[in-house]
């Protein structure tokens, strides 16, 4: 079972940047990526829509013989995750949890802004989960939707991208937050602007990073780490998308470190 590839999902392109972060902490883990590219957004969903859909990508992606679960994408994480880990028999993660805990952790002012879809911020699961870790942090938190069509068209340092990012974060600019939680797999493209729009008294928190620690720990724990011979050469990923394969491709060759040149396309309301 160890040798079998990790399962990672997102409702498209963001949740890379997940499966980017694994790659580097865990070169020797093999990743099976699904982006429902037919599909996408999530962010503006109903919970009963996202719950059925992360249900038939992980039916796909036990097809695939997965040994673990990535949920890499908020909104997913923030619907369906509790719904769907009782239902598996294979250890789960989501990118929410990972990620509130380490603002909580971090946090010197005790005030945590939290950015990401409309749904993940309507779920409230990021004030609820550091809540959870100390209820006296508090959180303001706040749905910027037009920055994923924004970065999906490739607009990472345009102006107009400035503009909407600046007006989205003016509450937070009047506030004494010192951490801001990246909530969407597709911000941490944007950090340097953000960055330089917070300035750099706010410390930005991208869930990517500490999913894929917490997935080093849970792999770990299950005594599943892949100790084999590592080939590093980015041919132990493969890549399914719900549609547009082509375009898909694009966008992971900019972001991954790794050129991917096949994508395979499944009918994912079939399972
Ligand atoms: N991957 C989604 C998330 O992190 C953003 C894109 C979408 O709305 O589907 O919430």
């Amino acid at each position: 079972m160890k040798y079998e590839p990790v399962g990672v999902f997102d409702s498209g392109v963001g949740g890379l940047t997940v499966a980017r972060e694994i790659m580097r902490q865990l070169p020797k883990e093999r990743i099976v990526y699904f982006g429902d590219t037919a599909r996408v957004p999530y962010g503006s969903k109903s919970q009963e829509t996202i719950i059925r859909y992360s249900r038939q990508i992980i039916r796909f992606l036990k097809t695939r013989n997965v040994k673990a679960i990535v949920v890499a994408c908020n909104t997913a994480s923030a619907f369906a995750l509790d719904t769907i880990q009782p239902e598996l028999d294979i250890p789960i993660i989501g990118v929410v949890k990972p990620g509130a805990k380490i603002a909580a952790e971090t946090t010197r002012s005790g005030k945590v802004g939290v950015i990401g879809t409309e749904g993940t911020i309507r779920s409230r699961i990021y004030t609820e989960t550091i809540a959870k870790h100390d209820p006296n942090i508090q959180v303001m938190a706040k749905a910027c939707p037009l920055l994923v069509p924004l970065v999906e068209e490739g607009w990472l340092k345009d102006k107009i991208t400035v503009e909407v990012a600046t007006r989205y974060l003016q509450p937070f600019l009047e506030s004494d937050v010192d951490t801001l939680i990246m909530g969407c797999t597709h911000y941490p493209l944007l950090r340097s602007m953000l960055r330089r729009i917070l300035g750099n008294q706010v410390n930005l928190v991208n869930p990517a990073y500490e999913t894929a620690r917490g997935l080093k720990r849970l792999l770990q724990d299950n005594d599943l780490v892949n100790d084999g011979k590592c080939t590093a050469d980015g041919k132990h990923y493969e890549f399914y998308v719900s549609d547009a394969a082509e375009k898909f491709m694009e966008f992971a060759n900019n972001i991954l470190p790794y050129d991917i040149d096949n994508t395979q396309l499944i009918h994912i309301e079939e399972y």
